[in-house]
C-alpha cells in the first residue's frame, strides 16, 4: 500500500532521540553471513525496506531468516546457487556486494546486473575488476553476471577509486581463500571497519580496516556469532540537520561522535551550537541558518554524499547564498526541484548547486524519488509554514526506521497516511 506523510511545519523540534542501527553496515553484514554454515545473530537489526530486500535475496539463496523482536538470526547451512534475478537486484542496487561472499563460500555465483539508479549510474566495474584480480572468471550472459571462481586465489587488488561496496565485496571474497588478499586504496568508511569486526567475530582475519590498505588472511572455516552493527551516522546527521533547519535543540544518543564529525563541523558553520559527549551529540539552533560558502561531498572522513540533500534543505533558508559540490554521484540533485515547490531558490548545473537562502518556505505537495532526497523534503516540510504532503514514502522507508514516530517524539506534527 502506498503511503504519504502529512507534515504541518514551522515548529521548533526539542528533545532526545536514540539513533537506529546503521543500514549501510547491516546490509554487508547480512551478506557476509553466507560465509558460515552456522547461525549468525544480528542484534538491533533495523526494520527497513532495504534490509527486507537483502533478506529476500538471502532466502532465495536458501538461508533461513528469523526475526525475534529486533534481533535477526540468519542461517545459511547450504547455499542454493540460484540466479539472483533482476526483481531482487532491482530493489536493492547495492546487492552486487553479495557476489564476494557467495564466491568465497561456493566458488560460483550468478546475479543480474543491478542496473541504474535514481542518483546516478552506479557502475560496477570496480567490483568486477577486483574479483578478476582474485582470478574469478566473469562473463555477462544476457544481463546475468556469471562468476566462475574455481581457480580463485588470494591476491593484491588495487582499486582505482576507494569504493565502499567494492571494498566490502573483496573483503568477503578473500575471507575463505588460501593466503592473503590485500586491498589497496580501500574505502575507509566506518561501515568497512564494522564489516571487518564482524568477519573477525566469525573467526576471520581482517586487519587494516579504516585505513587505505586492508589485509584479509583467509581461514578454512568461519563460525557463527552474535554481533551488533554500528549506529547509523547518516540517520544521526539527518536528525541533527532537521533541528538545525527548524530551530530547537536535540540530543542524539547512541552514536559514535567521531563518525559524525564531518557533518557536525558543517552544521556548526550554519550557526548551530554543538556539544559532543561520549555517546551523544547535542545540537541547539535558535536563528535562521547561516550560509556555507562551499560544501563539497567526499569520501570519509569528509562530508558524506548521503547527507548532501539534508544539508541543502537546511541551507534553503539560510541568510545568504551557499554552494554545494557533489563529487560522488553525478545525478544527486533531483530533489531540489521539489524543494523549489516550497519556495527554495536553487540552481543546479552538473554537480554544483547554488542555493540562495529564502526567509521562509511554504507547505507544498512533494514527491520523494530517492532515500536521502526524501529525507531532505521532510526537513524542508518541517520548517515550512503550513501543511506539506510528502509522497514516495517507500523511498524514505528504505533507510529510516520509525521516522515519523521519532520526529513526533521531538515535537513535529507528522502523520503517515495510506493513499
Ligand atoms: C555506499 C553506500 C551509499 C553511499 C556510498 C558513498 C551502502 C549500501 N551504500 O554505496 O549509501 O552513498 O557508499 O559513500 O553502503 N563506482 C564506480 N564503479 C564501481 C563502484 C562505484 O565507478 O564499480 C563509483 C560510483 O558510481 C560512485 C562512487 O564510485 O560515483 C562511490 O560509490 P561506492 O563507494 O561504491 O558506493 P556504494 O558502495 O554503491
Amino acid at each position: 500500500m502506498q503511503q504519504k506523510f502529512i507534515i504541518d511545519g514551522g515548529k521548533p523540534l526539542i528533545g532526545e532521540i536514540e539513533v537506529q542501527t546503521a543500514k549501510n553496515a547491516t546490509l554487508p553484514i547480512i551478506a557476509a553471513s553466507i560465509l558460515t554454515d552456522e547461525p549468525v545473530r544480528i542484534e538491533k537489526c533495523p526494520h527497513l525496506k532495504d534490509i527486507d530486500a537483502m533478506l529476500d535475496i538471502m532466502r532465495h539463496l536458501g538461508a533461513s531468516v528469523e526475526f525475534d523482536g529486533d534481533n535477526l538470526t540468519i542461517c545459511c547451512r547450504d547455499v542454493l546457487l540460484n540466479v539472483i534475478n533482476s526483481d531482487l537486484t532491482g530493489k536493492l542496487r547495492s546487492s552486487i556486494f553479495i557476489l564476494g561472499s557467495i564466491l568465497s563460500r561456493c566458488r560460483q555465483a550468478y546475479i543480474s546486473h543491478p542496473g541504474g539508479c535514481e542518483i546516478g549510474l552506479r557502475p560496477i566495474d570496480l567490483h568486477i575488476s577486483g574479483l578478476k584480480a582474485l582470478s574469478v572468471k566473469i562473463a555477462d550472459d544476457r544481463g546475468v553476471i556469471c562468476c566462475d571462481g574455481s581457480e580463485m586465489r588470494a591476491g593484491v587488488v588495487n582499486l582505482d577509486f576507494a569504493s565502499v561496496g567494492a571494498t566490502e565485496n573483496l573483503m568477503m571474497a578473500g575471507a575463505l581463500l588460501d593466503g592473503e588478499t590485500v586491498i589497496v586504496n580501500a574505502a575507509r568508511e566506518p561501515e568497512i571497519v564494522d564489516l571487518a569486526q564482524f568477519i573477525n567475530a566469525m573467526g576471520g582475519r581482517v586487519s587494516g580496516a579504516g585505513g587505505s590498505v586492508v589485509r584479509v588472511t583467509g581461514v578454512k572455516k568461519l563460525h557463527g556469532c552474535t554481533y551488533r552493527p554500528m549506529p547509523d551516522r547518516i540517520c544521526a546527521g539527518t536528525y541533527l540537520a532537521a533541528v538545525a533547519a527548524t530551530g530547537g535543540s536535540i540530543t542524539v544518543n547512541g552514536i559514535i561522535p567521531e563518525h559524525v564529525f564531518g557533518m557536525t563541523e558543517r552544521l556548526k558553520q550554519t550557526g548551530a551550537r554543538i556539544s559532543v559527549h561520549k555517546n551523544s551529540v547535542r545540537l541547539t539552533a535558535s536563528e535562521r541558518p547561516r550560509p556555507i560558502h562551499k560544501l563539497e561531498t567526499n569520501v570519509y572522513p569528509a562530508f558524506p554524499t548521503d547527507m548532501q540533500p539534508q544539508l541543502c534543505a537546511v541551507l534553503a533558508r539560510a541568510r545568504g547564498s551557499s554552494v554545494i559540490v557533489e563529487n560522488l554521484f553525478e545525478n544527486r540533485f533531483g530533489y531540489t526541484t521539489e524543494l523549489a515547490k516550497m519556495g527554495a531558490t536553487i540552481t543546479v548545473k552538473d554537480r554544483v548547486a547554488v542555493i540562495h537562502g529564502v526567509e521562509k518556505l511554504s507547505g507544498a505537495a512533494l514527491n520523494a524519488s530517492d532515500l536521502r532526497g526524501g529525507a531532505a523534503l521532510v526537513i524542508g516540510a518541517l520548517c515550512a509554514e503550513g501543511r506539506s504532503t510528502v509522497y514516495g514514502v517507500e523511498h524514505i522507508d528504505r533507510g529510516y526506521e520509525y521516522l515519523e514516530q521519532t520526529l513526533a517524539g521531538i515535537g513535529a506534527s507528522i502523520k503517515r497516511v495510506d493513499i
